[in-house]
């Protein structure tokens, strides 16, 4: 595959959400080695505001911080607004804040469940609408959506995530289509099982037997060094890991009823 309008540009800005942990923070320090300006979103400060000053320092990146929570509405449209009225032009969009709850459905809290639909879904969605227009006046531009493997088959015992994340592998590829040949390029990044943050949130009340690691752990920066070369070639979709792109490979050729006894069983309780 060729490589897109981004390996041409001099000067280049991302917006990366989640930035404060794991993969997203990941992200964020291959974009500045790269020689990325960027623009860090995520809710706490603090850690947004470390990684600029460790990021300047390492790389003399310009990097912005916008403190705002995604799950709401109000969150997402502080994000917009702080990027039109600083005329913070993006090249690249990275789409990575995201959270997973693993338990039964009917027993999970309801408002963290619809948090999720909230961050994962509606986030990605709004922020893509607002800053693919001007990639695509600018025939210019880059969005990196974070889905997951969890995107390719439905999860008994984490159905709402599992669900988000077939919602952005389906969005994002609906997209690579829509915006083939303007110049901007679409990429869904699919990691397995990754050391960072998520699984302390995710399994609260349930620890899946997939966060033991019976499928391999995904190293953050790895994963995220899949996503940016990925990105930045244009790729259409990318799953780190050799067991991952089996296990995503065998999904069409598994019987429904089989499969979803397989991911309960991995998202069951060790
Ligand atoms: N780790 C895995 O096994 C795995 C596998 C496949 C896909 N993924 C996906 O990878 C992405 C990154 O996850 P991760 O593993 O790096 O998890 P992580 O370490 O928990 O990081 C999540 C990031 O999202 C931010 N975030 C969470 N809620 C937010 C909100 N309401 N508003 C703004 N930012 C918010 C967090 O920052 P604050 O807390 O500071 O807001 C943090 O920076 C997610 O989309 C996840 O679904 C993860």
């Amino acid at each position: 595959m060729s490589e897109t309008s981004l390996s041409t540009s001099a000067a280049k800005r991302a917006l990366i959400t989640g930035a404060s942990a794991g993969i997203g923070r990941e992200l964020a320090r291959i974009f500045a080695a790269d020689g990325w300006s960027l623009v860090l979103v995520a809710r706490r400060a603090e850690l947004l505001a470390e990684l600029a000053a460790e990021l300047k320092a390492k790389h003399g990146t310009d990097a912005t911080v916008i403190a705002a929570d995604l799950g709401t509405r109000a969150g997402v449209d502080t994000v917009i607004r702080t990027v039109q009225e600083r005329g913070l032009d993006l090249d690249a969009l990275v789409n990575n804040a995201g959270y997973g709850l693993a338990g039964p459905f009917a027993e999970l809290d309801a408002e963290k469940q619809l948090g999720m639909i909230d961050l994962n879904v509606t986030a990605l969605t709004a922020l893509t609408r607002a800053f693919l227009p001007g990639m695509i006046a600018r025939r210019h531009g880059a969005v990196l959506n974070v889905a997951s493997t969890a995107g390719m088959q439905p999860g008994p015992l984490m159905a709402v995530y599992y669900a988000t994340k077939a919602y952005v592998v389906s969005f994002s590829e609906a997209l690579t289509e829509e915006v083939r040949g303007t110049g901007v390029t679409v990429t869904a990044l699919c990691p397995g099982y990754t050391e960072t943050e998520f699984a302390a949130r995710a399994a609260e009340h349930h620890r899946p037997r997939l966060f033991s690691g019976p499928m391999g752990k995904g190293d953050a920066r790895e994963v995220a060094l899949v996503g940016y070369r990925a990105m930045k070639k244009g790729t259409r979709l990318v799953i780190p890991g050799g067991m991952n792109k089996l296990a995503a490979w065998s999904v069409p050729f598994t019987p429904r009823g089989v499969l979803l006894k397989i991911v309960r069983r991995m998202n069951e309780s060790a």
